[in-house]
Protein backbone atom coordinates (compact mmCIF):
# COMPACT_ATOMS: atom_id res chain seq x y z
CA UNK A 1 0.00 0.00 0.00
CA UNK A 2 1.30 3.51 -0.61
CA UNK A 3 1.20 4.69 3.11
CA UNK A 4 1.99 8.16 1.30
CA UNK A 5 -1.48 8.30 -0.48
CA UNK A 6 -3.42 7.82 2.73
CA UNK A 7 -1.26 10.39 4.92
CA UNK A 8 -3.58 11.86 7.50
CA UNK A 9 -4.33 15.57 8.17
CA UNK A 10 -2.06 17.15 9.82
CA UNK A 11 -4.42 18.56 12.62
CA UNK A 12 -4.30 14.65 13.67
CA UNK A 13 -0.80 15.61 15.43
CA UNK A 14 -2.93 17.77 17.83
CA UNK A 15 -5.01 14.97 18.85
CA UNK A 16 -4.14 12.39 21.77
CA UNK A 17 -5.22 9.05 22.39
CA UNK A 18 -7.02 8.26 25.85
CA UNK A 19 -3.98 6.97 28.47
CA UNK A 20 -7.41 5.06 29.88
CA UNK A 21 -7.99 3.30 27.20
CA UNK A 22 -4.81 1.58 27.09
CA UNK A 23 -5.83 0.38 30.36
CA UNK A 24 -9.29 -0.87 29.48
CA UNK A 25 -7.53 -2.82 26.59
CA UNK A 26 -5.12 -4.57 29.20
CA UNK A 27 -7.80 -4.77 31.69
CA UNK A 28 -10.18 -6.47 28.92
CA UNK A 29 -7.29 -9.13 28.81
CA UNK A 30 -7.08 -9.59 32.53
CA UNK A 31 -10.87 -10.55 32.37
CA UNK A 32 -10.17 -12.69 29.41
CA UNK A 33 -7.77 -14.37 31.73
CA UNK A 34 -10.00 -14.94 34.54
CA UNK A 35 -9.32 -11.66 36.95
CA UNK A 36 -11.89 -9.92 38.08
CA UNK A 37 -11.50 -6.30 37.73
CA UNK A 38 -13.61 -3.54 39.20
CA UNK A 39 -13.92 -0.14 36.55
CA UNK A 40 -13.34 2.63 38.60
CA UNK A 41 -12.10 4.22 35.09
CA UNK A 42 -14.97 4.90 33.09
CA UNK A 43 -17.37 8.00 33.55
CA UNK A 44 -20.42 6.67 32.47
CA UNK A 45 -23.69 5.93 35.09
CA UNK A 46 -23.91 2.30 36.30
CA UNK A 47 -27.65 2.97 35.48
CA UNK A 48 -29.81 2.53 32.61
CA UNK A 49 -32.58 5.26 30.96
CA UNK A 50 -35.43 4.82 33.62
CA UNK A 51 -38.27 2.46 32.78
CA UNK A 52 -40.70 5.33 31.57
CA UNK A 53 -37.83 6.29 28.86
CA UNK A 54 -37.81 2.90 27.73
CA UNK A 55 -41.53 2.19 27.43
CA UNK A 56 -41.73 5.75 25.56
CA UNK A 57 -38.86 4.40 23.02
CA UNK A 58 -40.69 1.41 22.41
CA UNK A 59 -43.73 3.23 21.27
CA UNK A 60 -42.01 5.49 19.60
CA UNK A 61 -40.97 2.39 17.44
CA UNK A 62 -43.89 1.06 16.80
CA UNK A 63 -45.37 4.62 15.77
CA UNK A 64 -42.77 4.59 13.49
CA UNK A 65 -41.66 8.05 14.38
CA UNK A 66 -37.82 7.32 13.24
CA UNK A 67 -37.25 9.33 10.34
CA UNK A 68 -35.48 11.95 10.07
CA UNK A 69 -36.30 14.93 12.14
CA UNK A 70 -35.45 18.93 12.34
CA UNK A 71 -32.11 19.70 12.40
CA UNK A 72 -32.63 21.45 15.46
CA UNK A 73 -35.02 18.70 17.42
CA UNK A 74 -38.82 18.43 17.59
CA UNK A 75 -40.52 20.76 19.01
CA UNK A 76 -42.22 19.20 22.18
CA UNK A 77 -38.82 17.93 23.47
CA UNK A 78 -37.06 21.39 22.78
CA UNK A 79 -39.87 22.69 24.84
CA UNK A 80 -39.46 20.31 27.66
CA UNK A 81 -35.89 21.25 27.36
CA UNK A 82 -37.21 25.15 27.97
CA UNK A 83 -39.24 24.39 30.85
CA UNK A 84 -36.44 22.19 32.81
CA UNK A 85 -34.85 25.57 33.13
CA UNK A 86 -37.91 27.24 34.16
CA UNK A 87 -37.95 23.98 37.23
CA UNK A 88 -34.49 23.65 38.08
CA UNK A 89 -33.25 27.21 37.63
CA UNK A 90 -36.17 29.59 37.63
CA UNK A 91 -34.87 30.79 34.23
CA UNK A 92 -36.86 31.64 31.13
CA UNK A 93 -35.43 30.18 28.25
CA UNK A 94 -37.69 30.27 24.99
CA UNK A 95 -37.89 26.77 23.06
CA UNK A 96 -36.37 28.09 20.11
CA UNK A 97 -32.99 28.90 21.30
CA UNK A 98 -32.47 24.86 22.33
CA UNK A 99 -30.61 22.89 19.79
CA UNK A 100 -30.76 19.17 20.27
CA UNK A 101 -28.07 17.39 19.47
CA UNK A 102 -26.25 14.00 19.51
CA UNK A 103 -24.84 13.65 22.79
CA UNK A 104 -23.30 17.09 24.91
CA UNK A 105 -20.07 15.60 22.47
CA UNK A 106 -22.04 17.22 19.21
CA UNK A 107 -22.98 20.12 20.84
CA UNK A 108 -19.18 21.06 21.82
CA UNK A 109 -18.50 19.90 18.37
CA UNK A 110 -21.34 22.00 16.39
CA UNK A 111 -20.17 25.35 19.22
CA UNK A 112 -16.42 25.09 17.91
CA UNK A 113 -17.63 24.78 14.14
CA UNK A 114 -19.34 28.12 14.64
CA UNK A 115 -17.29 30.00 16.89
CA UNK A 116 -13.89 28.74 16.77
CA UNK A 117 -11.33 30.93 13.38
CA UNK A 118 -8.40 28.67 12.40
CA UNK A 119 -5.81 29.63 14.31
CA UNK A 120 -8.29 31.08 17.38
CA UNK A 121 -7.28 30.47 20.94
CA UNK A 122 -9.45 29.08 23.34
CA UNK A 123 -8.70 29.03 27.13
CA UNK A 124 -9.50 26.58 29.21
CA UNK A 125 -8.61 25.34 32.62
CA UNK A 126 -5.78 22.33 33.09
CA UNK A 127 -7.54 19.64 34.33
CA UNK A 128 -10.11 19.26 31.67
CA UNK A 129 -12.49 17.03 29.73
CA UNK A 130 -9.75 15.55 26.94
CA UNK A 131 -12.42 16.17 24.51
CA UNK A 132 -12.51 19.47 24.48
CA UNK A 133 -9.03 20.82 23.64
CA UNK A 134 -9.78 18.19 20.65
CA UNK A 135 -12.86 19.72 19.50
CA UNK A 136 -10.81 22.81 19.37
CA UNK A 137 -7.77 21.17 17.31
CA UNK A 138 -10.63 19.60 15.24
CA UNK A 139 -11.29 22.84 13.61
CA UNK A 140 -7.83 24.38 13.82
CA UNK A 141 -7.93 26.33 17.15
CA UNK A 142 -5.85 26.30 19.08
CA UNK A 143 -6.49 25.35 23.25
CA UNK A 144 -4.75 27.46 25.53
CA UNK A 145 -4.82 25.21 29.02
CA UNK A 146 -4.11 27.19 32.02
CA UNK A 147 -2.95 25.74 34.77
CA UNK A 148 -5.91 25.67 37.77
CA UNK A 149 -4.91 23.48 40.91
CA UNK A 150 -7.19 23.01 43.92
CA UNK A 151 -6.66 26.56 45.47
CA UNK A 152 -8.94 27.74 42.17
CA UNK A 153 -11.13 24.61 42.77
CA UNK A 154 -9.46 23.16 39.45
CA UNK A 155 -10.86 26.06 37.60
CA UNK A 156 -10.36 28.97 35.54
CA UNK A 157 -10.54 32.26 37.68
CA UNK A 158 -11.56 35.69 35.84
CA UNK A 159 -7.73 36.70 37.02
CA UNK A 160 -6.68 33.85 34.72
CA UNK A 161 -9.00 34.84 31.96
CA UNK A 162 -7.90 38.33 32.14
CA UNK A 163 -3.73 37.76 32.43
CA UNK A 164 -4.02 35.05 29.72
CA UNK A 165 -6.45 36.35 27.20
CA UNK A 166 -4.03 37.22 24.12
CA UNK A 167 -4.28 38.48 20.33
CA UNK A 168 -5.66 35.34 19.06
CA UNK A 169 -7.93 34.47 22.09
CA UNK A 170 -11.66 34.02 20.96
CA UNK A 171 -13.27 32.60 23.96
CA UNK A 172 -13.28 30.14 27.40
CA UNK A 173 -14.75 26.88 27.35
CA UNK A 174 -15.70 25.72 30.80
CA UNK A 175 -17.20 23.19 32.74
CA UNK A 176 -18.91 23.00 35.81
CA UNK A 177 -18.77 20.57 37.57
CA UNK A 178 -15.68 19.58 35.94
CA UNK A 179 -14.54 16.62 34.38
CA UNK A 180 -12.34 15.00 36.18
CA UNK A 181 -12.38 17.01 39.41
CA UNK A 182 -15.89 17.08 40.32
CA UNK A 183 -15.84 20.60 41.47
CA UNK A 184 -17.96 23.39 40.23
CA UNK A 185 -16.75 26.34 39.65
CA UNK A 186 -18.54 29.14 42.43
CA UNK A 187 -21.49 31.57 40.98
CA UNK A 188 -19.15 35.26 42.10
CA UNK A 189 -16.15 33.74 40.05
CA UNK A 190 -18.18 32.58 36.92
CA UNK A 191 -20.46 35.86 37.00
CA UNK A 192 -16.46 37.62 37.21
CA UNK A 193 -15.33 35.37 33.94
CA UNK A 194 -18.23 35.74 31.98
CA UNK A 195 -17.73 39.47 32.24
CA UNK A 196 -14.11 39.46 32.04
CA UNK A 197 -15.01 37.39 28.61
CA UNK A 198 -18.12 39.96 27.58
CA UNK A 199 -15.72 43.08 27.93
CA UNK A 200 -13.34 41.30 25.50
CA UNK A 201 -16.29 40.48 23.23
CA UNK A 202 -15.49 36.45 23.41
CA UNK A 203 -17.37 33.51 23.46
CA UNK A 204 -17.90 31.89 26.65
CA UNK A 205 -19.07 27.94 25.88
CA UNK A 206 -20.33 26.30 29.22
CA UNK A 207 -20.76 22.45 29.54
CA UNK A 208 -23.05 22.12 32.30
CA UNK A 209 -23.37 18.35 31.87
CA UNK A 210 -23.19 17.81 35.49
CA UNK A 211 -24.94 19.94 37.33
CA UNK A 212 -27.78 17.46 37.55
CA UNK A 213 -25.25 15.69 39.57
CA UNK A 214 -24.81 18.66 42.01
CA UNK A 215 -24.98 17.45 45.46
CA UNK A 216 -24.24 20.71 48.09
CA UNK A 217 -25.77 23.36 46.46
CA UNK A 218 -28.57 24.22 44.19
CA UNK A 219 -27.16 24.56 40.93
CA UNK A 220 -26.60 28.04 38.99
CA UNK A 221 -26.54 27.78 35.44
CA UNK A 222 -24.42 29.92 33.61
CA UNK A 223 -27.13 31.38 31.55
CA UNK A 224 -29.02 32.61 34.68
CA UNK A 225 -25.70 35.19 34.53
CA UNK A 226 -25.27 36.03 31.13
CA UNK A 227 -28.13 35.30 28.40
CA UNK A 228 -24.83 35.36 26.12
CA UNK A 229 -23.46 32.17 27.14
CA UNK A 230 -23.61 29.00 24.96
CA UNK A 231 -24.30 26.08 27.16
CA UNK A 232 -24.60 22.17 26.85
CA UNK A 233 -26.19 19.72 28.62
CA UNK A 234 -26.96 16.00 27.73
CA UNK A 235 -29.25 13.37 28.48
CA UNK A 236 -25.75 10.98 29.39
CA UNK A 237 -25.19 11.45 33.31
CA UNK A 238 -28.13 13.10 35.16
CA UNK A 239 -30.46 11.01 32.88
CA UNK A 240 -28.28 7.49 32.80
CA UNK A 241 -28.80 7.66 28.70
CA UNK A 242 -24.96 7.47 27.80
CA UNK A 243 -25.32 5.48 24.36
CA UNK A 244 -28.70 7.07 23.54
CA UNK A 245 -26.53 10.11 22.35
CA UNK A 246 -28.78 13.18 22.86
CA UNK A 247 -27.61 16.01 24.04
CA UNK A 248 -28.55 19.56 23.58
CA UNK A 249 -27.06 23.38 23.92
CA UNK A 250 -28.98 26.16 24.64
CA UNK A 251 -27.85 29.52 22.40
CA UNK A 252 -28.42 33.05 21.88
CA UNK A 253 -31.16 34.13 19.45
CA UNK A 254 -28.89 35.65 16.44
CA UNK A 255 -26.92 32.07 16.85
CA UNK A 256 -29.47 30.06 15.96
CA UNK A 257 -29.40 30.14 12.55
CA UNK A 258 -25.84 29.00 12.15
CA UNK A 259 -25.93 26.25 14.75
CA UNK A 260 -29.21 25.32 12.75
CA UNK A 261 -27.10 24.87 9.48
CA UNK A 262 -23.93 23.10 10.49
CA UNK A 263 -25.91 20.62 12.16
CA UNK A 264 -27.98 19.83 9.15
CA UNK A 265 -24.52 19.47 7.72
CA UNK A 266 -23.13 17.59 9.88
CA UNK A 267 -25.12 15.69 11.44
CA UNK A 268 -29.16 15.86 9.74
CA UNK A 269 -30.12 15.87 13.28
CA UNK A 270 -30.23 13.82 16.65
CA UNK A 271 -31.31 10.31 16.78
CA UNK A 272 -35.35 10.03 16.45
CA UNK A 273 -36.43 7.81 18.77
CA UNK A 274 -33.62 8.88 21.24
CA UNK A 275 -35.62 12.36 21.01
CA UNK A 276 -38.84 10.90 21.35
CA UNK A 277 -38.33 8.53 24.44
CA UNK A 278 -36.51 11.51 26.10
CA UNK A 279 -39.60 13.41 26.39
CA UNK A 280 -40.50 11.10 29.08
CA UNK A 281 -37.44 11.91 31.13
CA UNK A 282 -39.34 14.99 32.36
CA UNK A 283 -42.15 13.07 33.70
CA UNK A 284 -42.79 13.16 37.21
CA UNK A 285 -42.38 9.07 37.29
CA UNK A 286 -39.15 9.12 35.60
CA UNK A 287 -37.69 12.57 37.72
CA UNK A 288 -38.43 10.51 40.80
CA UNK A 289 -36.08 7.66 39.93
CA UNK A 290 -33.34 10.07 38.63
CA UNK A 291 -33.73 11.43 42.03
CA UNK A 292 -33.07 8.27 44.04
CA UNK A 293 -30.38 7.55 41.64
CA UNK A 294 -28.80 11.21 42.14
CA UNK A 295 -29.56 10.60 45.87
CA UNK A 296 -27.45 7.25 45.62
CA UNK A 297 -24.14 9.14 43.97
CA UNK A 298 -24.65 11.15 46.77
CA UNK A 299 -24.27 8.53 49.36
CA UNK A 300 -21.39 6.94 46.81
CA UNK A 301 -19.31 10.50 47.15
CA UNK A 302 -19.95 10.54 50.90
CA UNK A 303 -18.47 7.06 51.50
CA UNK A 304 -15.28 7.48 49.09
CA UNK A 305 -14.20 10.53 49.49
CA UNK A 306 -13.26 9.68 53.23
CA UNK A 307 -12.20 6.46 52.34
CA UNK A 308 -9.78 7.36 49.78
CA UNK A 309 -7.96 10.17 52.37
CA UNK A 310 -7.85 6.95 54.61
CA UNK A 311 -6.14 5.39 51.88
CA UNK A 312 -3.51 8.51 51.40
CA UNK A 313 -5.16 9.52 48.45
CA UNK A 314 -5.47 13.10 49.60
CA UNK A 315 -8.76 14.81 47.78
CA UNK A 316 -7.88 18.66 48.04
CA UNK A 317 -10.81 19.53 47.00
CA UNK A 318 -13.98 17.56 48.14
CA UNK A 319 -16.02 17.27 44.63
CA UNK A 320 -19.28 18.55 44.83
CA UNK A 321 -21.03 17.16 41.53
CA UNK A 322 -20.81 14.30 38.83
CA UNK A 323 -19.46 11.33 39.81
CA UNK A 324 -15.53 11.77 39.92
CA UNK A 325 -12.97 12.55 43.01
CA UNK A 326 -9.42 13.67 41.74
CA UNK A 327 -6.85 12.76 44.55
CA UNK A 328 -3.51 13.47 45.08
CA UNK A 329 -1.28 10.28 45.00
CA UNK A 330 1.46 11.85 46.42
CA UNK A 331 1.40 10.43 49.97
CA UNK A 332 0.80 7.04 49.22
CA UNK A 333 2.84 3.98 50.35
CA UNK A 334 3.79 3.11 47.13
CA UNK A 335 7.64 3.04 45.01
CA UNK A 336 4.99 4.68 42.53
CA UNK A 337 3.47 7.06 44.96
CA UNK A 338 3.33 10.62 42.41
CA UNK A 339 3.46 9.14 39.40
CA UNK A 340 -0.32 8.80 38.43
CA UNK A 341 0.95 7.08 35.23
CA UNK A 342 2.81 4.26 37.01
CA UNK A 343 0.57 3.75 40.29
CA UNK A 344 -2.57 3.10 37.68
CA UNK A 345 -0.51 0.52 35.99
CA UNK A 346 0.08 -1.27 39.74
CA UNK A 347 -3.12 -0.51 40.71
CA UNK A 348 -4.71 -2.63 37.42
CA UNK A 349 -1.99 -5.26 37.80
CA UNK A 350 -1.77 -6.03 41.64
CA UNK A 351 -5.10 -4.68 42.73
CA UNK A 352 -7.33 -5.23 39.67
CA UNK A 353 -9.02 -2.30 40.29
CA UNK A 354 -8.92 0.56 36.93
CA UNK A 355 -8.50 4.09 37.90
CA UNK A 356 -7.43 6.86 35.30
CA UNK A 357 -3.93 8.93 35.67
CA UNK A 358 -4.01 12.84 35.58
CA UNK A 359 -2.19 12.78 32.06
CA UNK A 360 -5.87 12.67 30.61
CA UNK A 361 -6.48 16.00 31.63
CA UNK A 362 -3.97 17.84 30.43
CA UNK A 363 0.13 18.08 31.42
CA UNK A 364 -0.52 19.94 34.26
CA UNK A 365 0.73 18.50 37.94
CA UNK A 366 -0.52 15.30 35.82
CA UNK A 367 1.41 12.71 37.56
CA UNK A 368 0.19 14.27 41.17
CA UNK A 369 -3.51 12.93 40.27
CA UNK A 370 -5.96 10.20 39.48
CA UNK A 371 -9.20 10.58 38.82
CA UNK A 372 -11.83 8.05 40.84
CA UNK A 373 -15.34 7.13 38.98
CA UNK A 374 -17.68 6.28 41.79
CA UNK A 375 -20.34 5.58 38.99
CA UNK A 376 -20.40 1.78 40.06
CA UNK A 377 -22.39 0.17 42.99
CA UNK A 378 -21.43 0.71 46.78
CA UNK A 379 -20.69 -2.86 46.88
CA UNK A 380 -17.50 -2.53 44.00
CA UNK A 381 -17.08 0.67 45.87
CA UNK A 382 -15.94 -1.01 49.32
CA UNK A 383 -14.38 -4.01 47.41
CA UNK A 384 -11.73 -1.43 45.36
CA UNK A 385 -11.29 0.25 48.82
CA UNK A 386 -10.81 -3.21 50.29
CA UNK A 387 -8.78 -4.47 47.46
CA UNK A 388 -6.68 -0.70 47.52
CA UNK A 389 -6.38 -1.27 51.25
CA UNK A 390 -4.11 -4.39 50.73
CA UNK A 391 -2.26 -2.57 47.97
CA UNK A 392 -0.75 0.13 49.99
CA UNK A 393 -0.59 -1.74 53.07
C1 LIG B 1 -17.50 17.14 30.75
C2 LIG B 1 -18.08 16.27 29.70
N1 LIG B 1 -18.62 16.85 28.61
C3 LIG B 1 -19.14 16.11 27.62
C4 LIG B 1 -19.13 14.74 27.66
C5 LIG B 1 -19.72 13.95 26.52
O1 LIG B 1 -20.98 13.51 26.86
P1 LIG B 1 -22.06 12.96 25.83
O2 LIG B 1 -22.26 11.52 26.17
O3 LIG B 1 -23.31 13.75 26.11
O4 LIG B 1 -21.58 13.18 24.46
C6 LIG B 1 -18.58 14.09 28.77
C7 LIG B 1 -18.54 12.62 28.84
O5 LIG B 1 -17.92 12.02 29.69
C8 LIG B 1 -18.05 14.88 29.82
O6 LIG B 1 -17.50 14.33 30.91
Amino acid sequence: MDLQRLATASRLANIDAFHVMELAKQAAELERAGRHIIHMGIGEPDFTAAEPVVRAAEAAMRRGVTQYTSALGIAPLREAIAGYYKTMYGIDIPARRVVVTAGASAALLLACAVLVEIGAEVLMPDPSYPCNRHFVAAFDGRAKMIPSGPAQRFQLTAQQVETHWGEQTRGVLLASPSNPTGTSILPDELARILKAVRTRQGFAIVDEIYQGLSYDAPPVSALSLDDDVITVNSFSKYFNMTGWRLGWLVVPDELVGAFEKVAQNLFICASAVAQHAALACFSPEALAIYDARKAEFHRRRDAIVPALESLGLRVPVKPDGAFYVYADCRGVNHPSAGDADALTQAMLHDAGVVLVPGQDFGPYTASDYIRISYATSMENIEEAMARLGKFFA
